[in-house]
């Protein structure tokens, strides 16, 4: 499928880079950009080759510098509601993912563009990057999340902090409270990413494909609940091939070829 607004592309066997590719408007997200998100994400969720989806920003200056003013500024109640589940809906589909997603943040990223790095199960960030909520500053409240999936991620203080008073933190701040994890040079994110994505492509896809699925569901649980989830997964993973090669591979000193079954 063609996009308009961002670019979908395999650098590298098992992994997908996905651009949020609107750079004159600071890759805002308007509705027809969430609209292109939602159907690539759709697509690579359906790709039995991808191990790990990269998500980046267009151009040196930002990730995503929010959800488009512009189209906002004219929404009524029910348009801007619509919005914003739309945006909840891309958010979610990242959360689930049956890989993980890696957000690598270039310059800006605020508002809807913090909310979408949050949604991505972590964060590498350029040394540029600023992350924020600034929707105080325009009247609204977070809308793509915001609200819940950074006061899980940092604690419900900071976020309070970040949200209510609109304030601006730099790379090295956001690393510092727990909201990304690695800050690295402007040029080296990519790259660093694509590492990422290659040692996560090298290992057992269903383990790693069952243990983001833990994470995530489990943080809707209760802790006994959630570690009954676990030995239940921990057994079925027991029954896979890779299991076997794996630990035959540990044992025989060879490295392990994973068949993803
Ligand atoms: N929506 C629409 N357009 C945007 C935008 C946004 N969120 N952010 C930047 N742009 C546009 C600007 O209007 C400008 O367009 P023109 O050249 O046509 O005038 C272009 O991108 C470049 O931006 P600036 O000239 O402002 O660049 P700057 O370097 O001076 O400032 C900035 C950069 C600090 C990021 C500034 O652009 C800014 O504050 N942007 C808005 C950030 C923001 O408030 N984001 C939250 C949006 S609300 C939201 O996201 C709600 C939600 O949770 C769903």
């Amino acid at each position: 499928m063609n996009y308009e607004m961002l670019t979908l592309d395999a650098p590298v066997t098992g992994v997908a880079l996905l651009t949020i590719n609107r750079p004159k408007a600071l890759n805002a997200l308007s509705p027809q950009v969430l609209g292109e998100l939602l159907s690539a994400l759709a697509s690579v969720n359906e790709s039995r080759d991808v191990r790990c989806l990269l998500i980046t920003g267009a151009g040196a200056k930002a990730f995503v510098a929010g959800a488009d003013i512009a189209a906002m500024s004219s929404m009524s109640p029910g348009e801007a509601r619509e919005f914003a589940l739309k945006g909840h809906a891309c958010m979610r589909m990242l959360e689930l993912m049956p890989f993980p997603v890696i957000a690598l943040v270039n310059g800006y990223a605020l508002g809807g563009g913090c909310e979408l790095a949050l949604a991505c199960d972590w964060i590498i960030a350029s040394d540029n990057a600023v992350f924020g909520q600034p929707e105080v500053n325009l009247g609204i409240c977070p809308g793509f999340g915001g609200t819940q999936r950074l006061s899980r991620l940092v604690g419900k203080a900071l976020a309070l902090d970040l949200i209510c008073t609109g304030r601006q933190i730099k790379a090295e701040e956001a690393l510092r409270i727990g909201l990304v994890n690695r800050v690295v040079a402007p040029d080296r994110l990519l790259q660093e990413g694509l590492d990422a994505a290659n040692a996560i492509a090298a290992k057992a896809p269903l383990a790693v494909k069952m243990s983001k699925h833990l994470v995530q569901r489990g943080q809707d649980l209760d802790l006994a609940n959630a570690n009954a989830m676990e030995a239940d997964v921990f057994g079925f993973l027991c029954a896979t091939d890779d299991r076997r090669e794996g630990m035959a591979a540990f044992l025989e000193k060879r490295p392990a070829n994973f068949t993803s079954k």
